[in-house]
């Protein structure tokens, strides 16, 4: 199944990128911008939710479409897209049998937490600040096998530490804990959680790590194997830009132990036409020689979206030739930049996201915008707020919503994102609108 011809192999998307821009690698911000399709009258501050995309990938997905769209091809073997997963493991520093093309995150993290083997009375681990995703996949397996979940809140706020974080996650470890589930970034919060630390702190109990990476990909330069995860499920179409319904999962499936000592968990790859009629797959290897190829097992689950796919490949040489490093510089300098603007002008106590300590900056950044503290509890005004900012400057923020500890509401706050297209001049219009209507509507 892994022979065939790929229809839009790598290299030619690649050539087709280097052909429209040849100089990625040197080209001003200003330039790449252009690369993307953005709506010219907006101000687009929401990549955590989705972010734009760039042409080449629209390209892709509608010369792919059309490609596939008399259907006399094989669609099956385009589906486990061998050339595509190569490139995306290589960027991400793991081998194409670690790593999958999924149709989002929440595909991913389901079909991990699906196939872990777990039974009546182990626990699991978790933030009550993971996403709906994660957490609603856990209370199924509770409702069903019994599992029990446990969920901490994470502290909030500018003065945050890592240390506090990892504190909290092992003060709630027990016998029966098996997993460590949380998100390599929140989404409510942007907090980048300690995620080699809290790998470390589950190798040293025995645990599975399932990371919710949903808005890693395109944003952070990252060693996925490195981590030193079990399961990293990502998103495609957040901070990677590629198409809306792709995401990225990486699945261990060799033991290196300088990076995760223990030995690869049992896993049941549900959804999947690989799996064979009779027998079981070989035993999971105790080396960094693979058994088998597990990425295939779930790759392998029927006709895929052959063209998203492809896009998504785009999307990810396009990083790979700017530079995955650069792209983290620079979207981390704006970070920066509208964390400065936003304590200005709304203060340092707005702030929901960690700042002071550097580790656990992401750039997604989550504030109270208004002057009365109880507003922190009105999902009206923040909902309000947020169409506003959307309906009168074509503003695109989102709201979240979450936990605080020792707080008998949830709080809502006003969330921004920074990406490469971008720049300070639009981050600094869209921090003084943002105050203006928060005093407007305080
Ligand atoms: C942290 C996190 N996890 C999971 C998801 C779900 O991602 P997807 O839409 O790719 O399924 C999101 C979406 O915003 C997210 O931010």
């Amino acid at each position: 199944m892994n022979g065939a011809v790929d229809p839009i192999p790598g290299h030619r998307a690649a050539t087709m990128i280097a052909e429209r821009s040849p100089n990625l690698r040197t080209a001003e911000w200003s330039e790449i911008r252009g690369l993307f399709a953005l709506d010219p009258g907006a101000i687009h501050l929401n990549t955590g939710t989705v972010g734009a995309m760039p042409h080449a990938v629209l390209e892709t997905v509608d010369r792919v479409t059309r490609q596939w769209a008399g259907g006399l091809g094989d669609v099956y073997p385009p589906g486990m897209y061998s050339d595509h997963r190569a490139t995306i493991a290589k960027a991400y520093g793991v081998d194409p049998d670690e790593m999958v093309i999924t149709h989002n995150a929440t595909e991913g993290v389901a079909r991990v937490i699906h196939g872990l083997d777990l039974h009546a009375g182990d626990e699991v681990l978790t933030t009550t600040h993971e996403c709906y995703s994660v957490l609603s996949n856990f209370n199924l397996l509770r409702n069903r096998f019994g599992i029990k979940l446990t969920t901490i809140t994470l502290p909030t706020g500018y003065d945050v530490h890592a240390e506090q974080i990892i504190e909290l996650f092992e003060a709630a470890i027990t016998p029966r804990t098996k997993v460590l589930a949380f998100a390599g970034i929140t989404l409510f919060t942007g907090t980048k959680l300690p995620m080699r630390a809290l790998c470390e702190l589950a190798h040293r109990h025995g645990l599975i790590t399932v990371i919710d990476g949903a808005l890693l990909p395109g944003m952070l330069d990252i060693d996925m194997r490195a981590i030193g995860a079990d399961f990293i499920s990502c998103s495609g179409s957040k901070f990677q830009c590629g198409p809306l319904g792709t995401g990225l999962l990486y699945m261990r499936n060799k033991v290196h132990p300088q990076h995760n000592p223990l030995p690869l968990p049992t896993f049941w790859p549900i959804i999947s036409t690989w799996y064979p009629m009779k027998g079981s797959p070989p035993p999971r290897t105790r080396t960094s020689i693979e058994s088998d190829n597990i990425a295939d097992y779930v790759q392998s689950a029927g006709s895929a979206s052959i063209a998203r796919g492809a896009a998504l490949a785009t999307a990810c040489e396009m990083w790979d030739e700017i530079g995955r490093a650069r792209i983290e510089r620079r979207i981390m300098l704006l970070a920066d930049y509208a964390r400065e603007l936003i304590d200005e002008r709304f203060g340092r106590d707005a702030m929901y996201s960690p700042a002071a300590d550097p580790t656990l900056r992401s750039p997604l950044i989550a504030f109270h915008p208004f002057q009365r503290p109880e507003d922190a509890w009105n999902v009206k005004k923040v909902h309000e707020y947020t169409m506003r900012l959307q309906r009168e400057y074509r503003l695109f923020t989102r709201w979240t919503e979450f936990d605080v500890a020792g707080s008998a509401h949830q709080h809502y706050a006003s969330r921004i994102t920074t990406h490469i297209f971008n720049d300070h001049d639009e981050i600094a219009r869209a921090v003084d609108i943002m105050a203006r209507l928060a005093a407007e509507m305080s």
